[in-house]
């Protein structure tokens, strides 16, 4: 290991390009020892043992895999189903989740090895580096933050010139068009030509999921069994979150299911294109939802999905280290006693739908549903319930006959223009 009386500063390292030329760069300008932190979360394409010992190779003085994907799935993936958490309606924010916790490993080194300063590689137009650096500023607010995306001018080929004259070795030169982010939740693809959202997803940049079309022609039902709102088991076999969401990543992939396409509305104010894989996260929250509908009173129901909008918007901000967030768990915690029981999901080219779903707290009673023999549900009472019930309705429809126009079936949708 390198000696020096230099400053440290600790930086998240990915092995990729940026990071890369970020070691040497933050040696030459902010004359600090570079300490690289690599977390392992659960992306399947990435040596990260080959990029720890690159980094070195590079001049970090010091360079340290994390396996954070216990950390991830217990305290991060889990409590976000829980929650309901989909950004926007449909996305399970894998790379939201991360960065959050990648940043308490980055405070977490520093404060071990004495670093002044953290620095990531997120570039100045996206939501990772706000996440990282609201993670960071909440954990501890002395340490400095450096972004040398944000600071540097280098376009890409200047990168890759840097890299050349200070030996930094470079994978490919050749990048593919795509920005990619994966963990075990999920993987993000943006930028190249979806940068049109009149463009279509081509096959290539999809790799965990095949295409719906060509997926088998035979539906797969798999049942998944869940307790307090996390789930436990796959087909009767209990299994750890881990091993849980890396077999249904594949088996859900298979046919084709969890790609999302959507316009997204960043933080930093623009509107952009992005396209997710996260199979195993489509068919949980899918399931979960699935299971809370049968267990949870309609009241429940409703309110759980306001504060699922709210805690998506709040993580996806990058405000996880906050007492709102503390909050809002508390009743997600709350909510999920008696999220408990069984879900079969079909899963078939490119959907992942409920086909059957019991829990032994289940709200649902056959007798007050059924049409068949054996009905408890009091027919008489519901005259007297609509009464009542209409009567506001009613009242109002009789004495603004005119302001109203109800009556009339043109003006019943649009009011008449008329003043009062
Ligand atoms: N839009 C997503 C988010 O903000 C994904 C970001 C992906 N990041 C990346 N480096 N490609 O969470």
């Amino acid at each position: 290991m390198a000696k020096s009386k230099r400053g440290k500063i600790v930086l998240a390292y990915s092995g990729g390009l940026d990071t890369s030329v970020a070691i040497r760069w933050l040696n030459e300008t902010y004359d600090l020892d570079v300490v690289c932190v690599c977390v392992q979360m659960g992306a399947a394409t990435r040596d990260l043992e080959a990029s720890r010992k690159k980094a070195i190779k590079i001049g970090a003085v010091e360079s340290i895999l994390i396996d954070g994907q216990q950390d991830f799935v217990d305290y991060f993936v889990w409590p976000s189903l829980q929650a309901d958490a989909l950004y926007e309606g449909q996305y399970p924010m894998a790379t939201s989740l991360g960065r959050p916790l990648i940043a308490k490993y980055m405070v977490d080194v520093a404060r071990k090895t004495n670093a002044v300063a953290v620095a990531h590689g997120a570039t100045g137009k996206g939501n990772d580096q706000v996440r990282m650096e609201i993670g960071c500023r909440t954990l501890n607010p002395k340490l400095k933050i450096v972004a040398p995306l944000r600071e540097w001018t280098m376009t890409r080929d200047q990168e890759i010139d840097y890299a050349a004259e200070h030996g930094i070795p470079v994978e490919a030169t050749k990048k593919s068009p795509f920005s990619i982010d994966e963990n075990i939740w999920g993987r993000s693809v943006e930028c190249g030509m979806l940068e049109d959202p009149w463009n279509e997803m081509p096959k290539g940049p999809y790799t965990w999921t095949v295409e719906p079309d060509e997926a088998p022609a035979k539906p797969k039902y798999i049942t998944i069994t869940f307790e307090q709102g996390i789930p436990v088991a796959l087909d009767g076999r209990k299994m750890g979150g881990i091993a849980l969401i890396k077999t249904l990543n594949e088996i859900a992939g298979k046919h084709g299911v969890g790609r999302i396409d959507m316009m997204e509305n960043r933080l930093v104010g623009i509107k952009s294109r992005e396209t997710y894989e996260a199979p195993a996260a489509v068919v949980l929250h899918t399931a979960h939802r699935a299971l809370q509908s049968l267990t949870m009173s309609k009241d429940q129901v409703r309110f759980k999905y306001y504060v699922a909008t709210l805690y998506a918007d709040l993580v996806y901000n990058g405000l996880w280290y906050t007492a709102l967030h503390q909050d809002l768990m508390a009743y997600v915690r709350s909510s999920q006693r008696c999220v408990s029981g069984d879900v079969r999901m079909k899963l078939y080219k490119g959907s992942a739908t409920k086909a059957g779903v019991k829990s032994d707290v289940s709200l649902y009673a056959k007798s007050l549903a059924t049409y068949d023999i054996g009905d408890t549900f009091d027919h008489k009472a519901a005259e007297g319930f609509i009464k009542l019930y209409g009567l506001s309705a009613q009242t109002q429809a009789l004495l603004q006959k005119d302001a109203l126009g109800v009556r009339d079936i043109k003006t019943s949708v649009v009011p008449p223009t008329r003043k009062y």
